[in-house]
């Protein structure tokens, strides 16, 4: 199960199906030293993706390596760098739902099929436009039925 686990949370870090997440400054902010300030009422759009995919905090981050989710890897996460359901006090409400259906779907249909690469399967999966939802057209895999 915490294989599971790694293996689900790394595919929303490299295919997270919402790609920014928004929030509107309740004040003038300035932004440490960088001599930016937001304006009150401002909207600022946080792209998970850029994020996600930042070679400082996920080396090879164009890999998907489960690994990197293990319980002894854990803590070299850096904070507030992975984020698939958002943060802070508007965070996704759905996500300990979202998690278990995600990871029962998964047994359920490895349990009884192998998904297998085709000539049509496209390796690596490619992004065909950036939009609020993560879009990769069609996607073709091969289903076997286990024996
Ligand atoms: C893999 C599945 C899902 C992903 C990746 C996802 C992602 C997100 C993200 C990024 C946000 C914005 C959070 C923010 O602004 O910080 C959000 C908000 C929200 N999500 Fe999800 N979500 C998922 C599944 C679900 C499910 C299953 C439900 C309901 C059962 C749900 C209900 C909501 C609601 C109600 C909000 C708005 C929360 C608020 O504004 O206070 N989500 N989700």
């Amino acid at each position: 199960m915490p294989y599971l686990e790694a293996c689900v949370s790394e595919t929303l870090r490299l295919h997270n199906p919402v790609s920014a997440v928004g929030r509107i400054a309740a004040q003038d902010y300035t932004i440490g030293d960088t001599g930016i300030t937001l304006p009150k009422g401002m909207l600022v759009n946080f792209s998970i993706q850029s994020m996600h995919r930042n070679p400082d905090y996920y080396p090879e981050p164009d890999r998907w390596n489960p690994e990197r989710f293990m319980p002894y890897n854990r803590d070299k996460l850096v904070p507030y760098t992975y984020m698939p359901f958002g943060l802070g006090p508007r965070n996704c409400v759905g996500i300990r739902f979202a998690l278990m259906e995600a990871k029962t779907v998964v047994v359920s249909l490895v349990n009884r099929f192998k998904f297998i690469r085709t000539p049509k399967t496209t390796v690596p999966l490619v992004q065909t436009k950036f939009q609020f939802l993560y879009n990769t057209g069609d996607v073709y895999v091969g289903v076997e039925r286990r024996k």
